[in-house]
């Protein structure tokens, strides 16, 4: 099946590493342009290069760094990266996650942050994209959020509890910017391996006095598939979801976990 990517232009959020590089190499490798974002510059640049030497000689990739979750920032972001790729069709919002930790243990501080990466970057990317999106024939929105939103993980109640609001953004969006030709999905990845979730497994270990390994193993015997995703895996949803060839779906929220949400729908 063709997805129809080659050409399009694409803003991907949050992908120096992690589920947003794995969507920009699978972006790439579809023949689109890619503008890749982080906040960490040095990091942003290795993983520039690195796509160049997976893409080869047509390789069309940009760096914008800046942090998203900043209020003033998608705004100055989105211009720069529609002009260096001559407009915009794809905008994947992502950031990196919050912090773990129980209620009680969680500060105003922690929620406000959280509020800010978890919702309001999203809000503000889709903002600053607008403008550009409205001129693409191909407009298309994905909002990285996790299948907390369906089934709460422990000891996660900031991802829980705020990334609710950001699926229904995307679905109201999805209504609200239809008639325009805008398309707006969430996807809600389950366990898959980035350096996130190695951070999650040893805030785990400490927590429960066992090893990330052992961490590891009861998350996976949770998993019908009984393993967690490569970042590919997770990447492929992504990017169909993004693509034309998924020209009907908007308003979705896929949960890409293996099994692990029981849930029926
Ligand atoms: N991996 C999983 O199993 C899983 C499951 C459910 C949900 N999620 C969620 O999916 C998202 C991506 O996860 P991941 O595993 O890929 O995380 P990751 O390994 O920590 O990678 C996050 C990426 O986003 C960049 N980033 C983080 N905050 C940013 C900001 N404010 N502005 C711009 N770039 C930013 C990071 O680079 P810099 O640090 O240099 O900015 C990095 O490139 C997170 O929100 C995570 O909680 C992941």
């Amino acid at each position: 099946m063709d997805l129809g990517l080659r050409g399009k232009r694409a803003f991907v959020a949050g992908s120096s590493r992690g589920l947003g590089f794995a969507i920009a190499q699978i972006l790439m490798q579809e023949g689109c342009q890619v503008a890749i974002n982080g906040r960490d510059e040095a990091r942003l640049r290795e993983a520039e290069s690195a796509l160049r030497r997976l893409g080869g000689a047509s390789a069309r990739v940009t760096a914008i760094s800046g942090d998203v979750a900043l209020p003033d920032v998608p705004a100055r972001l989105l211009p720069r990266a529609a002009e260096a790729l001559g407009g915009l069709d794809l905008l994947v919002t992502n950031t990196g996650g919050p912090p773990a930790g129980a209620f009680a243990d969680l500060t105003e501080q922690a929620w406000r942050e959280a509020t800010e990466a978890l919702l309001l970057a999203h809000v503000r990317l889709v903002r600053a994209a607008l403008p550009f999106l409205l001129s693409s024939p191909a407009a298309s929105v994905l909002a990285v959020t996790s299948y907390s939103v369906k089934q709460p993980i422990p000891h996660l109640v900031l991802s829980n509890s705020v990334r609710s609001a950001t699926v229904t953004l995307m679905k109201t969006l999805a209504l609200e910017l239809g008639p325009q030709g805008i398309r707006f999905n969430a996807i809600l990845p389950g366990w898959t391996k980035t350096e996130r979730v190695e951070a999650l497994l040893a805030a785990r270990a400490r927590l429960n006095g066992t090893t990330p390994a052992r961490e590891r193993e009861k998350i996976e015997a949770q998993i019908p598939l009984g393993r967690m995703a490569e970042p590919e895996e997770f990447a492929r949803a992504a990017v169909f979801l993004l693509s034309p060839a998924a020209s009907y779906i908007t308003g979705a929220s896929l949960v890409v976990g293996g099994g692990i949400y029981k849930g029926t729908c």
